[in-house]
């Protein structure tokens, strides 16, 4: 029967010198070691040993499987080895030091504008608020004078969530915050109230050329004593005159916002055709880009601010629309497309 053992022993050994993959040796390991394998068979065979040959063999079985074992072990870790070589041999040499073969990014247009503006109002004065894009329907409407059945809220059809509250459909759902935030200073130490909240917004709008449901918009406030419109047609002049490096002509026509008294749509003279009239300005020579006005009583109020004793202006200005125009963007859609095509066009220097 040892003969038997030094059979197996050989077979395995020759057997292992040619294994080559860590799958290879598993099914050699199955095949000599396993449930029903040759060095196991050999163990079951004790009982039938004679009783005097008993120890001695067992004594080489054993010996067998710890060999078997221990070289099985080894090969696994050899071949390990190996094959971690082998994939880094593949792997591209990687080094830190060479120059990045990247093209150099751009910001989006929407950020060059948003930018551009920040600027302009910070320097005179306004500070550059940000605020969250899930809002409360308090914050959306009612602060602004919009209760619940008002016919307003069918101008916006609103993303609502679960818990009741929604994506902001305007910029204007930060107002009241900001007048919360800032109304202390105003009342206890005479500064007025002037910053400007950039953000995204969200309406369920089909998609065209001209419609996107997620776009972006800058509202700004100022809350002062005597504040009069006079002051708000000066600070769009000189933003508008600055975002387009050239006097911009502005006029206002009445419009209606149930969070403003009087409310207006502030166009501005038409850029392509200088006024005279062509099809992006509908032949009118205008173009409308922000909708402004008083801030109404009601939404003073709400925010913490006496209406007897001080007013303020608001307006919301379409920074999706101002990139297209700036930029010469013809279809909205091309800002959200993600596409480097488009996208790449456009650095600072613009
Ligand atoms: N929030 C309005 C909208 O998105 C725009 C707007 C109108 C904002 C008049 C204002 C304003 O601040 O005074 O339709």
């Amino acid at each position: 029967m040892s003969q038997r053992t030094n059979e197996v022993r050989e077979s395995f050994l020759l057997a292992i010198a040619s294994v080559a993959t860590v799958d290879e040796l598993e099914k050699l390991r199955v095949e000599y070691i396993g449930k029903k394998g040759l060095v196991t068979d050999l163990m079951k065979a004790m009982k039938d040993i004679p009783n005097e040959e008993k120890k001695s063999f067992g004594q080489a079985v054993n010996a067998l499987k710890t060999e078997v074992e221990g070289l099985i072990t080894e090969k696994r870790e050899e071949l390990k080895k190996k094959e971690i070589e082998l994939e880094n041999a593949a792997m591209p040499e990687f080094d830190v030091s060479t120059p990045a073969d990247l093209k150099r990014g751009s910001y989006h247009p929407i950020t060059l504008v948003q930018r551009q503006c920040e600027d302009i109002f910070r320097s005179m004065g306004f500070a550059v608020e940000d605020y969250s894009e899930i809002v409360t329907d308090y914050e959306c409407f009612e602060a602004l004078n919009i209760p619940k059945d008002h016919p307003a809220r069918d101008m916006q059809d609103t993303y609502y969530l679960e818990n009741g509250q929604l994506l902001k459909s305007h910029t204007s759902a930060a107002q009241n915050a900001i007048y919360k935030k800032y109304k202390d200073a105003l009342i206890n130490e005479g500064k007025p109230i002037k910053a400007i909240f950039p953000g995204r917004c969200f309406r369920n709008e089909a998609t065209d050329a001209c419609h996107e449901n997620t776009f972006f918009q800058m509202e700004g406030v100022m809350v002062d004593k005597d504040i009069s419109i006079s002051n708000l047609i000066f600070f769009m002049k000189t933003m508008l005159s600055e975002v387009f490096r050239k006097d911009i002509k502005v006029r206002l026509r009445p419009g209606f916002f149930p969070f403003v008294e009087p409310g207006f749509e502030l166009d501005i003279s038409c850029l392509i055709c200088g006024g005279e009239g062509c099809p992006s300005c509908k032949h009118s020579g205008w173009l409308e880009l922000c909708p402004c006005g008083m801030i109404h009583p009601e939404v003073l109020k709400a925010g913490g601010i006496d209406p007897e004793e001080y007013t303020g202006f608001a307006f919301g200005l379409g920074l999706t629309r101002l990139a297209m125009m700036k930029y010469g963007v013809k279809d909205i859609r091309d800002l959200n497309s993600g596409s480097l095509k488009v996208l790449d066009q456009f650095t600072d220097d613009n």
